[in-house]
């Protein structure tokens, strides 16, 4: 018996990869985070499936319901929206798993920055203007922030910042983040990134408050950067004709001559 960890992606049914499609196929216990996770991917659990929506459980009923399963000798899919490596609550699922000796394995799953970027059409690393990104979010009533992962600490680099969980507080962003970024750095908030009711708002920090129309519910990430949406910014080497690499050699001297590793 395995519990399957796996990457439900943003919201749009047809964002889940292959794997864990077929893996939600194969089980016959599939426990989902139904706040985030789309009702539409259940259509893969097989006939007479047990489904349970944990959005209303404590992780001791959770691990309760993966027990009866691992007891029947039954695989479970355990769906959570995105990707499982951030915000997931999957490292404190794990933990019960290893103390139980029950097997797991976790899929990975289309992020939701990475969503929002698409959403905008945009890259969040451009060559000379941000080459870092930041994932982050303010602190809530259920996750306090470690000491130094501040926005104003974050805003000192200038990286690209996709912040999570903090559409609500708004204002509060936008003035940690206008001293380091300045009023005209762009920002989008991408709300539902891939769900049929997405809503893209792009401005700047100086005009997104009024730009969002006083929308502070629904989930959403706000995106904050000179990347955003740039147009001036450095071609990368990479593709540049004259750029000697290992897989185009360039000149009469080239650092890879055709042939070699
Ligand atoms: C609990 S975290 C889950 C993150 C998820 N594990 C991931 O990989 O993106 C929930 C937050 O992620 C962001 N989020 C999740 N899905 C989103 C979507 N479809 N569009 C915009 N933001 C989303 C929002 O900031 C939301 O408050």
């Amino acid at each position: 018996m395995t519990v399957h960890f796996i990457g439900a992606g943003p919201g749009a049914a047809d964002l889940i990869t292959l794997r864990g499609r077929d893996l939600i196929a194969a089980c016959p216990v599939c426990l989902y985070a139904g706040s985030l996770v789309p009702e539409a991917l259940l259509q893969h659990c097989p006939d007479g499936a047990r489904i349970v929506n944990t959005a209303s459980m404590s992780l001791d009923e959770i691990i309760a319901e993966i027990k009866s399963a691992d007891d029947a000798g039954q695989d479970v899919a355990r769906l959570h929206s995105g990707d499982l490596s951030v915000w997931s609550a999957m490292g404190e699922q794990l933990r019960r798993m290893r103390a139980l000796n029950i097997a797991y394995d976790v899929t990975p799953g289309v992020p939701a920055f990475a969503a929002a970027a698409a959403a905008l059409g945009a890259e969040l690393t451009l060559p000379g203007v941000a080459q870092s990104l930041i994932l982050t979010r303010t602190s809530g009533r259920a996750s306090s922030m470690p000491d130094g992962e501040t926005l104003e600490n974050f805003g000192k680099t200038g990286a690209t910042l996709a912040i999570h969980l903090s559409v609500h507080v708004l204002e509060d962003v936008i003035a940690r983040l206008t001293p380091h970024y300045g009023a005209d750095c762009p920002v989008a908030i991408v709300w539902r990134a891939t769900w049929p009711d997405q809503r893209v708002v792009k401005a700047t920090l100086e005009t997104l408050e009024d730009a969002t129309e006083g929308e502070r519910g629904r989930t959403a990430l706000i995106l904050v950067g000179r990347a955003i949406g740039a147009e001036d910014f450095d071609e990368s080497c990479l593709y540049a004709g004259d750029y000697d690499r290992r897989y185009r050699p360039v000149g009469t001297d080239p650092r890879f001559p055709e042939g070699t590793e």
